[in-house]
């Protein structure tokens, strides 16, 4: 964080004498510094602050800019996650959100509804589908461990046009600065409500490296960051699922992330290079 201006020190051109002069360039900036720094912890952790001021940096989506975007509800028709049509009958989306997140236990295919074409979660536009089979990764334990990713067959076809695939082992996908387009209806900051409407941001892929100096456990294989150094931009609580687009190719499912936007903590993203062939492979239509 860059801050204007100083502490005023009154008598600028009086000669101090030498101690007072060490207190002055020394101890008192470093005082103030270790008071900012505190300042802007307590501020991150709570999500206040210059975070929440500046949300999730995204905007809501022009109508009909993104069909493959659907949104994810249980039996009640509360949204809980997102997720990309692939096929006319298959949905992607995050293995965590095919758990349910108090018990842990795997939602029913019955309580999992598709929502596609309505960009406005208050209306009843669109159509809302069954899902017929839930394929989870069989290695999936926990987000953070990786392999976060599940399909979703749909009871019937659809016709609303279907996002292309990453290709298996496309790596120069995920090239740092590589700037890829999240989508969701999630909480616009970390204590804000989720959105009513799709809304999407561009975030850059950020360096495994990077990624992992944030996030200890971070698997290259199975997982991408993306986000800028300072935060700012990101996914949030209820974007699970939803796609990371670049060239109009689906190749990232929001994942997790320590807090939304913050600085030094980019969100983390499946990394679907590593399971298209898995998907194309139990899919029942074909995955373009
Ligand atoms: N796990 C969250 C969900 O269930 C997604 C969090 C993404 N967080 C982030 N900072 N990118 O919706």
């Amino acid at each position: 964080m860059r801050v204007h201006g100083g502490p005023s020190r009154g008598g600028a051109n009086r000669p101090l004498r030498p101690r007072l002069r060490v207190l002055v360039c020394c101890l008192v900036p470093l005082l103030w510094a270790v008071q900012t720094t505190a300042v802007v912890q307590a501020e991150s952790m709570t999500g206040g602050g210059d975070v929440r001021a500046r949300i999730v940096g995204g905007t809501a989506t022009a109508p009909e800019a993104a069909p493959w975007a659907v949104a994810l509800t249980d039996s009640s028709g509360a949204h809980f996650c997102g997720g990309a049509l692939v096929s006319a009958r298959e949905v992607v989306t995050a293995a965590h959100c095919t758990l349910d997140p108090t018990t842990g236990a795997a939602r029913s295919a019955t309580d999992i509804r598709v929502v596609l074409d309505r960009r406005d979660l208050r209306t009843r536009k669109g159509e809302v589908v069954a899902v017929e089979r839930v394929w989870r990764h069989s290695r999936y334990e926990h987000f953070t461990r990786g392999d976060d990713v599940a399909v979703l067959t749909l009871r019937n076809g659809v016709s609303a046009p279907p996002l292309k695939l990453v290709g298996a082992g496309e790596r120069e996908r995920y090239r740092p600065g590589t700037t890829g387009t999240v989508y969701g209806w999630g909480r616009t900051a970390e204590s804000e409500p989720t959105s009513q409407v799709l809304r999407s941001v561009r975030v850059p892929v950020m360096s495994d490296v990077r990624c992992s100096r944030a996030y200890p456990g971070f698997e290259r294989e199975s997982m991408f960051c993306a986000g800028y150094p300072d935060g700012g931009k990101d996914a949030c609580g209820g974007d699970s699922g939803g796609p990371f687009v670049v060239d109009g190719r689906l190749v990232g499912l929001v994942s997790y992330g320590s807090g939304c936007a913050r600085p030094g903590f980019p969100g983390v993203y499946t990394r679907l290079s590593s399971y298209a062939a898995r998907i194309r492979d139990v899919a029942v239509n074909p995955v373009r």
